[in-house]
């Protein structure tokens, strides 16, 4: 079982609630297809200290490099019990922990790099989640990201602006604007790479090496 951390801060996203059918739901079909854009994200890490946001039921966790050691947090309680096998399996180590990115306990600088895939659609107050995943990390710490966004493209960017407030309901928002997001954040944007039209993508930001501190 992972560690609890008592309360369960924030508010739990629809994902919760499908927790034990996710695998199901996302794992059979687009997993595959993402494979080899996750596993090229995924060995982008590093040997410092790594924070990996939105465990989930560890969909991911087979595509990361072996032998690296992660601090994993995610709301739900019910998706990290659900991960703790894909976890055991990993050869490295993986500490659980049931956090909100909104309110991490984690020192300021504390971090080297951040990971995170189909997160910040669902993450309540994204600008903020990102300012909170900038503070924990060290001045010049990178974040990688593999997201799905809203499209500035006529006429899947009506169809996101007409599916959200349904979606929205059980978890994710089909029309956000994560790039941006990250921008707003204060993060220093790298690269963003498309891999499904405008709309699956990876980005790649860091946080900005202050000069007067
Ligand atoms: C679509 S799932 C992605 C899980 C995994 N990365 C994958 O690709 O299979 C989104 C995950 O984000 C978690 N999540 C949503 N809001 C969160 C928050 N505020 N803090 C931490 N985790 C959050 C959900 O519980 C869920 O497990």
């Amino acid at each position: 079982m992972p560690p609890r951390l008592g309360n369960r801060v924030g508010r739990v996203p629809g994902h919760h609630e499908v927790a034990p059918n996710f695998d199901v739901m996302g794992g059979y079909g687009p997993e595959r297809r993402w494979a080899p854009y996750k596993r090229e994200l995924f060995s982008k890490m590093g040997d410092g200290r790594i924070l990996f946001l939105a465990v989930g039921t560890g969909l991911d966790i087979p595509f990361f490099p072996s032998g690296k050691s992660l601090v994993g947090i995610d709301i739900s309680d019910k998706m990290l019990e659900g991960a703790q096998r894909r976890v055991d399996a990993y050869d490295g180590e993986i500490e659980t922990r049931v956090m909100d990115v909104h309110e991490m306990p984690f020192e300021d600088g504390s971090f080297d790099q951040v990971f995170t895939s189909c997160t910040f659609c669902s993450v309540p107050a994204p600008v903020k989640g990102l300012e909170q995943l900038r503070r924990v990390l060290k001045p010049g710490g990178e974040l990688h990201m593999f997201e799905h966004t809203g499209s500035r493209y006529y006429p899947f960017r009506l169809m996101m602006n007409l599916m959200t407030p349904l979606t929205s309901r059980f978890g994710p928002e089909m029309n956000r604007d994560t790039v941006s997001n990250v921008g707003a954040a204060g993060f220093t944007l790298r690269e963003v790479k498309h891999v499904y039209l405008d709309v699956v993508k990876t980005i790649h930001a860091t946080r900005y090496r202050e000069r007067f501190r």
